[in-house]
């Protein structure tokens, strides 16, 4: 369907590489110097670093929004040098901060400007889009809506849906989620792993949030000052054996996010401590935890405290098998009861944990970075 990068996509990823790369901009500023970097088919890099150094730069010049002074960057087994640039520029996705959707069309238009562009018709194209809203989490009915009626998080889903209207095997992100709130930012991260697992792009994302780079990437990469690479490799590897004290320094406290990495599924929960208005629990000198009728969770009951009395708010859930372990620090660590609440993904509470839950990832650690 779209340019010819696509067709020489075997099973629609391909490799981007880049080869002795730089960029001099006119005035004199070195943006990147001498990046050699191999970003995988079907899996997702991440450009981290600090302001300047590079990351934008380098992204922008994947798809020639930005012009290499110096060396070559392949797509697949093309030059992106040789490959047509409005061609180029269509057959890979690019999500932004802030979404950059076009204000005035409304949320279907949107999505289906590239495929327009590409010559399909209209009304196929508002139907396929219709089908991306849906991929990226949203209800379809919002496809009516123009951007200034959804809230930022579901304007950056739908900047996703838009960057994956033309089906292109490269999707580009520079610093897409930076603009929301903390809560909003976990759920469009645990959305994109989602998708990711579902259509095998790959995905470039910038962040300067070295949080953000654990929980996505396959691959990282730490761009430092003058717009060299620090160090590129796996999260694990990039925790547990930086290569200087940059890299140390810039991963920061390493042992908690390690726990980004540790996956919940699996883990043990218990309904002991649940509280419902009509089967309370019989443990009413400890905390429990009151659920709605929906059995969702309705707040904290101190110990003695009836049923029905006002309840101490639950401030952080965890979704059990897609947030990671962080996830059941940070949950434990906000209530006031130092219970984990483990949800599934419509907020059903399914049990509480506590922070004896986290033992084995805190050994797998140790034992990471004693070898
Ligand atoms: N158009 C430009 N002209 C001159 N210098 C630029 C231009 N764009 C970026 N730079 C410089 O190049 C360096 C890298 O910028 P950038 O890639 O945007 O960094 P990052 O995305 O990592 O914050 C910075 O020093 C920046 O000031
Ligand atoms: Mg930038």
């Amino acid at each position: 369907m779209t340019a010819k990068i696509l067709a020489s996509a075997h099973d629609g990823a391909v490799d981007v590489v880049f080869e002795k790369v730089s960029k001099r901009f006119p005035d004199g500023t070195l943006g990147v110097d001498n990046v050699d970097l191999t970003c995988d088919a079907g899996r997702i890099t991440v450009f981290v670093g600090p302001s300047g150094c590079g990351k934008t730069t380098s992204l922008r010049m994947i798809n020639r929004m930005i012009e290499p002074t110096d060396g070559r960057i392949l797509i697949g087994d093309n030059d992106a040098a040789g490959l047509n640039e409005s061609e180029l520029r269509r057959g890979i996705g690019y999500v932004i901060q802030n979404a950059g959707l076009f204000p005035h069309r409304n949320i279907l238009d949107n999505i289906a400007t590239v495929p327009m562009l590409l010559g399909v018709r209209r009304n196929a194209a508002r139907l396929e889009a219709a089908e991306l809203l849906e991929r990226v989490g949203l209800d379809p009915s919002l496809g009516r809506k123009y951007p200034y009626q959804l809230s930022g998080g579901q304007q950056q889903r739908v900047g996703v849906a838009r960057a994956l209207a033309a089906n292109p095997p490269v999707l580009l992100m520079d610093e897409p989620f930076s603009a929301v709130d903390p809560v909003v930012r976990l759920d469009l991260q645990n959305e994109l792993l989602r998708l990711q697992r579902d259509i095998g792009k790959t995905i470039i994302f910038v962040t300067h949030d070295m949080d953000e780079a654990i929980r996505l990437a396959d691959h990282i990469v730490v761009f430092q000052k003058g717009g060299t690479i620090a160090q590129a490799d796996t999260p694990e590897k990039l925790l547990t054996q930086p290569v200087n004290a940059f890299v140390r320094d810039f991963t920061g406290d390493s042992g908690v996010k390690w726990l980004s990495l540790m996956g919940t599924a699996g883990l043990s929960i218990s309904r002991e401590f649940l509280s419902t208005a009509h089967s309370g629990s019989t443990h009413t000198d400890r905390w429990r935890l009151a659920v709605d009728e929906a059995n969702r969770a309705a707040g904290w009951l101190r110990p003695g405290q009836p049923h029905g009395t006002e309840l101490i708010p639950c401030r952080r859930t965890f979704v059990i098998g897609a947030d990671p372990m962080r996830s059941v620090l940070d949950s434990a660590l906000l209530s006031p009861a130092g219970y984990a609440v483990a949800v599934d993904a419509d907020g059903v509470v399914l049990g509480l944990t506590d922070i004896s839950a986290l033992e084995p990832s805190i050994s797998a650690h140790r034992e990471r970075v004693n070898v």
